[in-house]
């Protein structure tokens, strides 16, 4: 059931691209800030990174192409695709909430 509701909020996102665009935006400062996402710290994303290129976890590249399901499921908990992922699980953890990992994933939808 709780599937089915998410999967049903992310069609509603894609349904309207302006809202898609603010989350995005959104999803972005997530990403970037310490104290929220932090995905910066792992992840290198559109030429940015900390300690060089990619320091820990793999840059991140042609998420676009990737469904939202997936984002979002690896955003929630990395261990249901790798049991030995080193990425903490952001949803299940209780890091981040519903919101934010869809607005996480409006904005890994746009990187190419
Ligand atoms: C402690 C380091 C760490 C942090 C913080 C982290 N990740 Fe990861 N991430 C990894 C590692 C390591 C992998 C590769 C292993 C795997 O796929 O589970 C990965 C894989 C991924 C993948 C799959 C990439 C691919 O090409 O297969 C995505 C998408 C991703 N992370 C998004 C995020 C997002 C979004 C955040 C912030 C909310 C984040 N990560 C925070 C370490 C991290």
């Amino acid at each position: 059931m709780k599937r089915l509701l998410i999967v049903a909020a992310t069609v509603a996102i894609s349904a309207t691209t302006a809202v898609a665009g603010d989350l995005a935006k959104e999803g972005e400062k997530i990403f970037m800030t310490k104290k929220l996402g932090n995905c910066l710290a792992c992840h290198a994303v559109n030429g940015k990174s900390v300690n060089g290129p990619g320091s820990f976890g793999p840059k991140l590249q042609f998420l676009s192409s990737w469904p939202e399901q997936a984002l979002y499921d690896k955003v929630y908990d990395p261990y249901t695709t790798n049991p030995i992922s080193a990425m903490p699980a952001f949803g299940k953890n209780g890091l981040l909430d519903d919101n934010q990992i869809k607005a996480v994933v409006a904005f890994l939808k746009t990187i190419k």
